[in-house]
């Protein structure tokens, strides 16, 4: 098994997610957060909203049902689409650009024709059933829904537009100020061609994203602030491990925000536990740009062989405001003079495929064959568990008794008493769970306590229970540090 599929048969087997709707046989591309999965991604926005709450964003929620004149404005109507190719033959559909590139032909044809002169030149053919693919289509990527009137609506494909068409109302909110950083997590919905890799490419996914205004005349908005050290792969195809900000005085980061906002994405990144080793930045050739986009880096990840995009950090410039303007007829101009069209630098988590990389660094198999998720504190679902030695003589109902208190400091804590202890210490190590406190008899007669890490799998004896709630969530650092 692949390191991707051994974490995936972790995750559907102790609870962080599952394909949706198995009873009635599923459906491609839809999954469901299990229990645990669910805590884990609302640490994940906790880090994100975090980050960027301390440069100054303000936080916003627009629906996910949005009418047709907002993409119709945005272009995402005419122009968010792929190119498709149908098999003749078993009628299986697939995006033409993952065809050419797992052949190494890595370019996105320009229209339909230019698509299946690829395919019938290249020998393409079907990954299902090896006929021979001949013909192309554009297929828009947005999900077209029923409404009860004549209004056209579709499921958000971005969540960007919601605080476009607002900006009006955010500016005024900011005191008219630029910059303004504004910032929103939610559901986005694209009828991928070819959904796959669980929850790395799905139809509806978790995306938070960050529109920052700029003025276009202003030059000294943000700029990188510590010389982060990583790999870039810019699209002149020269790759080197550099620092951000020498990466912008170089030139290689065309903007100073663009590099700043790097730094800040990396930092958030690390924060939540990814292998810097396995990150990289990698710059749009100018054939993959969205139609909106005129530069950007994405911050990918290696996933096996694969690298998968984390967070895509596009300047649309003027694109987006300019156009809602005109569509609108709203004025959407800002400044002393009400002459300036904000120009928009905007990072864009995608938040499913951070988790399964904060996975994919946190998963240790040892020699034996024993799995452990070194997840961060930050991160984990729980960050303690209360386990009774046995389930009687009353241990049970002991620890069951500082499970309740100690729930009252941390939340994030497990009760578990089913089962060997052994079992319930791996069952804690394959969840990420970084302490387990067992509950034996020298609980009963002495209060104290077995304190066990989940990295070291070293226990500290004698923990007197007085010292558990003291000074901390739940663990002080006097015995932390025992654990350095
Ligand atoms: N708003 C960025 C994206 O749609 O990927």
């Amino acid at each position: 098994m692949s390191n991707f599929d051994e974490i995936i048969e972790i995750c559907k087997r102790r609870g962080f997610f599952w394909p949706s709707f198995q009873i009635y046989g599923g459906s491609a591309g839809l999954y469901d957060y299990a229990p645990l999965g669910t805590i884990l991604k609302e640490n994940v926005y906790k880090i994100w909203m975090d980050e960027y709450l301390k440069i100054g964003a303000i936080p916003y929620d627009s629906p996910s049902i949005t009418p047709e004149a907002v993409f119709r404005a945005s272009g995402h109507l005419q122009r968010f689409a792929d190119l498709a190719t149908t098999c003749e033959q078993c009628k299986s559909s697939f995006k033409v650009e993952s065809l050419l590139s797992s052949q190494g032909i890595n370019m996105v044809p320009l229209n339909e024709e230019q698509a299946a002169s690829l395919l019938i030149d290249n020998k393409i053919r079907c990954p299902k059933c090896g006929a021979f693919l001949k013909s192309a289509y554009n297929f828009n990527l947005m999900f077209q829904i029923s409404s009860n009137g004549a209004e056209k609506l579709y499921l958000r494909p971005e969540t960007a537009q919601g605080i476009f068409v607002n900006f009006k109302l955010l500016i005024t909110y900011n005191r008219g100020k630029l910059p303004l950083i504004v910032i929103q997590r939610g559901k986005g919905f694209r009828n991928e061609i070819s959904p796959r890799q669980a929850i790395i490419r799905q139809r509806e996914f978790n995306m938070a994203e960050v529109e920052v205004f700029l003025d276009p005349s202003n030059k000294s908005s943000f700029y990188p602030y510590k010389g982060e050290l990583i790999t870039l792969l810019s699209n002149d195809g020269k790759e080197q491990k550099t620092d951000i900000e020498k990466a912008f005085v170089d030139g290689i980061i065309g903007t100073p925000e663009h590099a700043y906002f790097m730094e800040i994405t990396l930092r958030i990144a690390l924060r939540m536990g990814i292998d810097r080793n396995r990150l990289r930045f990698r710059q749009h050739r100018k054939d993959e740009l969205a139609h909106y986009s005129s530069d950007c880096w994405d911050l990918e990840f290696q996933l096996d062989e694969d690298w998968v995009e984390i967070v895509g950090i596009s300047d649309r410039g003027q694109f987006d405001v300019k156009n809602h303007q005109n569509s609108s007829g709203q004025n959407m101009s800002v400044g002393e003079n009400g002459d300036i069209i904000p120009k928009v630098l905007e990072p864009a988590y995608g938040i499913d495929r951070m988790i399964m990389a904060i996975l994919s660094s946190s998963y240790n198999k040892r020699d034996s064959g024993y799995k452990v998720l070194s997840l961060k504190q930050e991160i984990s679902p729980y960050v303690l568990a209360i386990l009774p030695l046995q389930k009687k003589d009353g241990l049970t109902e002991k620890a069951q008794e500082i499970f309740n208190a100690m729930r009252q400091f941390e939340p994030r804590i497990l009760f578990d008493d089913s089962g060997s202890i052994g079992r319930r210490y791996s069952r804690q190590d394959e969840i990420g769970t970084p302490y387990c406190i067992t509950v034996d008899y020298d609980t009963l007669s002495r209060d104290i306590v077995t304190i066990r890490e989940r990295d070291s799998q070293r226990q500290i004896k004698e923990v007197p229970m007085s010292s558990l709630t003291v000074g901390g969530p739940f663990l002080n650092n006097d015995i932390l540090d025992r654990f350095k």
